[in-house]
């Protein structure tokens, strides 16, 4: 039995990730972590026509202490076997006109930039402590090949960053350095340092919990939500399942601190 959760699930890739792993019978229970629960969205359409499989808990603030806190309680009686996969999607890119972002270079842009990463960065890394804290991350029983008699060894629990392109330092030095300027359209810079403080967390945190969670962090790709608006290339549920897919090989701890794209190739930090 896989329990997975996943933050900011009410609307767009996150509630991607909750269809998704609906349709995956190895997740025997789903916890939707949302802002708001609105008992006429689709979010809790589903969790109606779940058979119990999924449960909402409210997250109202995933950069603050105690929101996080009170999430974890919620989750503690909704899944008290604990979560074995976390997907930290809830995110925020600030973008007052499409495609006009603030400009990083001033005082407006500097207090944009904070609040940018305390969603991004700080929030993922809150959560996922508060969740270590509570003792709610936890390994799942790996199927055993050999059948139910034999016993099964645990697979590590998994923390997964939904990171972005906009994260790579090196492919921003690429652009800066030749890029085309049709490429400097999309790229967004304090949503980018955000990402990139994503990044030091991922790839520390892999190194600290090493030898008991799989940290790693994913690109989904260009997808047609809110943030990445209706002319990117992928589906919610394209991009959501692809990195479900990229999820599902994660099994030793030696995987642990990838940063990977949907399709599961590696990107340069
Ligand atoms: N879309 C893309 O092309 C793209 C590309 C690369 C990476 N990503 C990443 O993919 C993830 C999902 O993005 P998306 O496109 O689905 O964005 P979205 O449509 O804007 O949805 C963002 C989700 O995050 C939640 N959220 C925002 N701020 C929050 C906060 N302070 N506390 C708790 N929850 C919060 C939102 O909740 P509410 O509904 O309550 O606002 C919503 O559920 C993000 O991490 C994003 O950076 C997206």
């Amino acid at each position: 039995m896989v329990t997975a959760l996943v933050t900011g699930s009410s609307r767009g890739l996150g509630l991607g990730f909750i269809r998704q792993l609906l349709l995956r019978p190895q997740y025997k229970r789903i916890i939707a972590a949302a802002r708001i629960i609105d008992e006429a969205g689709e979010l809790c359409r589903l969790r109606d026509e779940s058979e119990g499989r999924i449960g909402v808990v409210r997250l109202s603030e995933v950069s603050d202490v105690e929101s996080c806190q009170r999430c974890a309680e919620e989750v503690k009686a909704a899944a008290p076997e604990g979560i074995n996969v976390l997907i930290n999607n809830a995110g925020f890119a600030n973008q007052p006109k499409p495609m006009t972002p603030l400009d990083l270079t001033t005082v407006e842009g500097a207090v944009d930039f904070h609040r940018t990463w305390s969603v991004n960065a700080y929030g993922p890394l809150l959560f996922s402590t508060t969740l270590l804290d509570n003792g709610l991350l936890v390994g799942s029983p790996a199927a055993s090949d050999a059948g139910p008699s034999t016993n099964s060894t645990s697979q590590p629990p998994i923390i997964c960053n939904i990171s972005s392109g906009q994260a790579s330092l090196t492919l921003a030095n690429e652009l800066w350095t030749g890029g085309s300027a049709r490429d400097e359209l999309y790229f967004h810079p304090i949503y980018a340092c955000s990402k990139v403080a994503l990044s030091g967390v991922t790839m520390h945190m892999a190194r600290i919990l090493r030898d008991r969670v799989i940290v790693g962090q994913i690109h989904p790709g260009w997808i047609k939500t809110t943030m990445g608006r209706t002319y990117a290339n992928l589906t919610v549920d394209e991009s959501s399942g692809k990195v479900l897919d990229v999820i599902s090989t994660w099994k030793s701890l030696k995987q642990s601190g990838q940063y990977l794209n949907e399709e599961g190739q590696r990107l340069p930090w």
